[in-house]
């Protein structure tokens, strides 16, 4: 087994994810990461914005006025507090003959598989999330987003509190087949 096949296999997203957040230069590398993620025609079509300290209590505000009640305002505005530091991963694409938009949503989404690798095999943890704030117009527009740019992840990032049980696995033959079918 090689060390990226052991790292990958090792990989967990975890939840319970406290300070110290990863510093400046360990940064710098995971975004690095993010960068080398396929990208057909080379159209760059992802950017990240970092949440941090009082940031991550901007959005919380900023979640919690999509909410109807209090009881659900507060659930929100509680959200972005999970982690010391939330990365929001943007889809920017660019109209392109050969580049659907698809395509360029998967070059973000690829990013943040690397930064989770790049996160763990640095001792720090991270979590995907995304639920229908992701999608929602107010949230977009306070993050600043473009009309035509998406959200593809919020990255939850920390040191990890203690880990998540890890996700039962399937076996190979669950989900891989021969194709045209062997007679
Ligand atoms: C696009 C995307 C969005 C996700 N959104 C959420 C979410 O909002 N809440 C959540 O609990 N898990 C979410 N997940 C799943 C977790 O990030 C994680 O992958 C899952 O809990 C399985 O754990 P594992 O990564 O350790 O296998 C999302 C995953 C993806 C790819």
């Amino acid at each position: 087994m090689t060390e990226v096949i052991d790292a990958i296999l090792n990989r967990s997203s975890e939840p319970r994810l406290i300070a110290p957040a990863p510093d400046q230069a360990l940064l710098e590398q995971v975004f690095e990461c993010a960068a080398r993620a396929p990208d057909h025609a080379l159209l760059r079509p992802w950017r990240y914005l970092v949440i941090e300290g009082g940031g991550l209590v901007r959005l919380g505000e900023l979640f919690a006025s999509t909410a109807d009640t209090e009881a659900e305002k507060d659930k929100l505005r509680r959200m972005p507090l999970r982690a010391p530091m939330l990365v929001v991963a943007i889809t920017s694409p660019t109209e392109h003959p050969k580049v659907p938009e698809v395509e360029q949503v998967l070059s973000t989404g690829a990013g943040l598989a690397y930064m989770l690798l790049a996160l763990q095999s640095a001792g720090f943890g991270g979590m995907w999330r995304t639920g229908a704030l992701a999608y929602d117009e107010r949230v977009k527009q306070g993050l600043g987003l473009q009309a035509e740019e998406s959200i593809a992840g919020f990255l939850y990032v920390g040191s990890v509190a203690d880990s998540k049980p890890s996700v039962p696995r399937l076996s190979v033959a669950e989900f891989v087949r021969s194709w045209p079918d062997s007679p």
